[in-house]
């Protein structure tokens, strides 16, 4: 890679957006319990992707529902 050419690996970061990539599943049942006001607990080791995917169905789920 040439020197200061923009990197296409994000580090440091929630995954957003187009970054984000995958999780279909987990994010359909994460944005059903929430929306059902379920109290919800996320299990898994560091790194995994918690934040992201927590941060990412609430962002979708407050544009599909923005009276949630
Ligand atoms: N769905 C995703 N698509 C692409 N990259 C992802 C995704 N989820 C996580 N990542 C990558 O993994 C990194 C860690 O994600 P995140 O901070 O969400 O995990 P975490 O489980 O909350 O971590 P921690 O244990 O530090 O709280 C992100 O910075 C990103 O690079
Ligand atoms: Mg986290």
């Amino acid at each position: 890679m040439k020197p200061f050419q923009k990197c296409p690996f994000l580090f440091g970061r929630l995954a957003a957006r187009d970054n984000f990539i995958d999780r279909i599943e987990d994010r359909a049942l994460l944005k059903q319990l929430l929306s059902s006001h379920v109290n919800t607990m996320l299990v898994s080791p560091r790194r995994w992707g918690n934040s992201s995917l927590v941060r990412m169905a609430t962002d979708e789920l407050c544009t599909e529902q923005p009276d949630l």
